[in-house]
């Protein structure tokens, strides 16, 4: 947010951004499910130049026991931005913006989860941003979905996340880091594609109704496109895991 410095061009003659994308154009989209063997279920984000991990232990004991629910599972996320992800040395360890990014991806989730089938239980979400350009907690979310069903964790669907904005008085989605800093507004979502239902929203800076409304349905367009790739992802993790067969038995030496 801020002032535009006069020689940068959010959108040019053209109505191309900085990047050359157009308004409704996602940045470029890789994900994979299933990259970590320790944890019961994970999945790698690289989304234009941000890179996130996601990963899921649980439904397991509920720690502090004071937060056990004895009717569903907590779903407790834990967002982290690693301190070589951004330009300047991030200082290590949690802050208040870490607090609130993991207070609306746990929400997003638990939305989505079906929490009473695990009562007293504990589902942890571990995020953690290698790389930072802007959406990360879109891509925090997208990821911590696909690492939800890879932990077999059962739910009603995916949770698909992507921002609309708008820059140089252009509603566009999924802005990069210099628009995020000069554009003039920032709205994330998340989305459930089978209900319709909206599952995160914030919104940073200054946009019209029209505007708003707008954005919100490039947004849920563009989370349409995530939900497909999300998917994609969790299809190729589960082919791979045919093509092994059985799961080969750790021999021990001496055993
Ligand atoms: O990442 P997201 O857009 O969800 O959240 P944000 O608070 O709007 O942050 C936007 C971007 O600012 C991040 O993605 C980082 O690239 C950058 N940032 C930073 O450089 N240093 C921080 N301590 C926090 C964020």
């Amino acid at each position: 947010m801020g002032g535009t410095p006069t020689d940068l061009k959010l959108i040019d003659e053209n109505g191309r951004r900085i990047d050359g994308r157009l308004p409704e154009e996602m940045r470029p989209l890789k994900i994979e499910a299933g990259v970590l063997k320790r944890a019961d279920g994970s999945a790698y984000v690289e989304w234009g130049n941000n890179k996130v991990m996601a990963a899921v232990y649980g439904p397991r004991e509920c720690h502090p026991r004071h937060l056990q629910n004895p009717e569903r599972a907590l779903v407790q996320c834990h967002y982290n931005m690693a301190s070589f992800s951004v330009d300047d040395r991030k200082r290590p360890g949690p802050d208040r913006r870490s607090h609130e990014i993991s207070k609306i991806i746990s929400e997003a989730l638990t939305n989505v989860v079906f929490t009473e089938y695990f009562p007293r239980t504990s589902i942890d979400v571990y995020i953690e941003v290698l790389q930072a350009n802007a959406g990360t907690r879109c891509a925090g979310l997208t990821a911590a979905s696909v690492a939800l069903a890879d932990a077999g964790v059962p739910m009603r669907d995916l949770v698909a996340s992507c921002a609309a904005g708008k820059v140089a008085d252009t509603v566009v989605v999924d802005l990069n880091k210099e628009e995020d800093n000069f554009g003039n507004a920032d709205i994330p979502v998340g989305y459930v594609p089978r209900t319709g239902e909206i599952v995160l929203l914030q919104m940073d800076g200054d946009l019209s109704q029209e505007q708003f409304e707008k954005g919100l349905g490039m947004a849920v367009e563009a989370c349409k496109k995530v939900s497909v790739l999300q998917r994609d992802a969790l299809k190729r993790r589960y082919a791979a895991k045919a093509d092994e067969g059985a799961e080969p038995t750790e021999i021990r030496e001496g055993a």
